[in-house]
Formats: structure tokens, sequence, C-alpha cells
């Protein structure tokens, strides 16, 4: 089990999560209405830099400072950065977003904010693993966004990858 902390593994690697976006993220991009969007723990920006390019204003919210600093170096002009413990009771503003993305980050207590962060028609991202540590359960993404209609789900090589319309 890898015990380092989030600013252990960034002090230790110049690019923690690699440089190609998410791949369920870049298979669905031609779907996803533009606008605003919002990556909750962006970390260094490998998602938001592909949102940015393709014609999105990104919000990215991340704990910490070095992978924000990656990620605005990344990014650029498009990206507007907050930095913040995701814990400590932030939620996104309600109808803000016409997509909001989450890939490798669990917090159950987000999930009612997520959906209600998204401007009608707008759609939800959801990606992470389903073993290990802060694992997704079987199926569980399909049961907590109630208010978003499901266009893609599916369980593979370990992970759950969402996307949902509101
Ligand atoms: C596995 S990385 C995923 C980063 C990015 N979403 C990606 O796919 O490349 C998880 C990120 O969540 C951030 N994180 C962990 N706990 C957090 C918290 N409480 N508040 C804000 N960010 C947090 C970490 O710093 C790390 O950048």
């Amino acid at each position: 089990m890898n015990t380092k902390t989030w600013a252990e593994r960034y002090a230790g690697c110049d690019c923690v999560s690699g440089t190609e976006a998410s791949t369920f993220l870049r298979e669905h991009l031609h779907w996803l209405p533009r606008g605003n969007a919002l990556d909750v723990a962006m970390g260094e920006g490998r998602n938001s830099a592909l949102l940015v390019k393709n014609g999105f204003d990104v919000l990215g919210v991340e704990r910490e400072p070095i992978a924000i600093e990656r990620a605005r170096a990344r990014c650029g002009e498009g990206l507007q950065a907050l930095q913040l413990d995701l814990e400590a009771g932030w939620r996104p503003e309600p109808q803000a977003y016409e997509l909001v993305v989450v890939i490798n980050y669990l917090q159950r207590d987000l999930f009612e904010s997520l959906q209600d962060a998204l401007k009608p028609g707008g759609a939800l991202i959801y990606e992470s693993r389903t073993v290990g540590n802060f694992a997704l359960q079987s199926n569980e993404l399909l049961r907590v966004f109630p208010k978003l209609r499901v266009a893609a789900y599916r369980e593979w090589d370990n992970r759950a990858s969402f996307l949902g319309f509101r």
C-alpha cells in the first residue's frame, strides 16, 4: 500500500498522474456541452488541460500547491485554480457549470453538490477505482446521482466510469 501523502508524492516526482487525460474523458469529449467546467481534485491538470484546449473555461480545485503550480504551467490562461481542502466543507456553486469532472478522487459527501452544480443540460464525468483504499462500490455511481440521466457507465479494469446529464 502507498502510504505517502499527496504532498510527498508530488515532491518526489515531476509528474505523478501522467500527461495524458483520462481515456473515458477523451472518449466522451465530443458529447460534452462547452462552457464552464469544474475539475475537482484536479492534481497536475492533465484533464483540465484537455478541457482548456477544447474551449472550456476551467476552475480547478486542489489542495496541494505544487500540483496547482504544475497545472497552471500546463493549462495557461484558460484555468482558474482554487487551493483548498475539499474535506473542510467547500461546496461548488449550484447550477454554475456545463461540466463537472472528478477523476481519481472519492469523497462521498460531495456527491449531492456535484449534481446540483450542473446547469440544466450539464454533464458530470466521475471516474475512480473500484479496488483498494477509497474504492467505489460496484454500481455505486449509478445510485448516487438521482437527478442525472445516465449516458454512459462502465466498470472495467478496476475502475468505474460514469457520464450523466442533468
Ligand atoms: C489521484 S490524484 C488525481 C488528480 C487528477 N484528478 C487526475 O486525474 O490526474 C488525487 C488528487 O486529489 C488531491 N486531493 C486529495 N485530497 C484532497 C482534499 N482533501 N482536498 C483537495 N484535494 C485533495 C490530491 O492532492 C491529488 O492531486
